[in-house]
């Protein structure tokens, strides 16, 4: 029901410089696989076959991943390395690419807004390339949008995280209905410890109803003069039209090195054909 998947893949990566000064930071591999095909594969797994993605200066390779590469073919067609394409080939027969650049980069909010002549007047979902989520059964995008089935309104993932880490994540407060699924209330931005509604954060996994882009565009800028995807949602709570899903499987925060390489060393281990 949900067929598109806004992918915000214009910021600078700086936690991971200088790997990042010239190569899109969804580009960096889990092994053999750009981070950015991971999360489109969630997405085209979960029906979103439109990959809408917002991209930005310096961010070309992520756009010509996505496109065939007639050399590449043409040189290792018929021999036996064409087994090393199969799983872009997959991605590029089931799925369609928009791009559209955000030209400042002014947060996540203001690159979900740019995403809007991608997305029109219909539910998406987002995928933050650098949030890695795995499950040996479906993927978290698929397991939200059966959620939106159910309640027709926006839902954001969420993980438990240690107290001390809650002041990097948006968090937030809410009523449980049941097992892992919550009404959301209040939702915070990067909160001290001290102040933190929850130790519930969101993670890079969103299902959004579009009305989220009017209210985008009268949100002013919050913490760091960026747009904050976590105030405009703060108003859809209110409203009551959030929910916050504790998600089935593991999340690994591949935007730090310490989550890249502890990625990279699980993907190995575990999902990693080594014939
Ligand atoms: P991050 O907070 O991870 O920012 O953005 P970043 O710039 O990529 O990384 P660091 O913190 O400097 O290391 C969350 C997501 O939003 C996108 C990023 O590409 C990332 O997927 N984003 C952020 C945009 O597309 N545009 C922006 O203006 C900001």
């Amino acid at each position: 029901m949900i067929k598109k998947c806004l992918f915000p893949v214009a910021g600078y990566g700086t936690r991971f410089l200088p790997a990042t000064k010239s190569m899109p930071k969804e580009m960096l591999p889990i092994v053999n696989k750009p981070l950015v095909q991971y999360g489109v594969e969630e997405a085209i797994a979960a029906g979103m076959t439109t990959c809408a993605m917002v991209t930005g200066r310096g961010k070309r390779a992520i756009a010509d991943h996505f496109d065939i590469s007639f050399e590449l073919e043409h040189q290792i067609s018929g021999t036996g390395k064409e087994v090393y394409l199969e799983s872009i080939r997959e991605v590029l027969d089931r799925g369609v690419f928009t791009m559209v650049r955000q030209r400042e980069m002014k947060g996540l909010g203001h690159a979900i807004l740019t995403g809007e002549v991608l997305i029109g007047h219909e539910p998406f979902g987002v995928v933050l390339s650098d949030d890695l989520c795995l499950n040996e059964g479906p993927g978290v995008l698929s397991q939200m949008a059966e959620l939106y089935r159910q309640f027709r309104c926006s839902i954001v993932a969420i993980q438990e995280v240690p107290m001390e880490d809650v002041h990097k994540y948006g968090v937030i407060a809410g009523e449980s209905l049941k097992d892992g699924i919550y009404r959301v209330d209040e939702m915070v931005e990067k909160p001290d410890a001290s102040v933190a509604p929850s130790n519930l954060a969101i993670i890079g996994r969103y299902i959004l109803t579009p009305d989220i882009f009017d209210i985008l565009r009268e949100t002013p800028p919050g913490a760091n003069g960026e747009v904050q995807l976590t105030d405009a949602l703060q108003t859809q709570a209110r409203q009551g039209c959030v929910m916050a899903y504790r998600f089935k499987g593991r999340r690994f925060d591949c935007g730090s090195v310490p989550g890249f390489v502890e990625a990279t060393n699980f993907v190995y281990e575990n999902h990693y054909s080594r014939s």
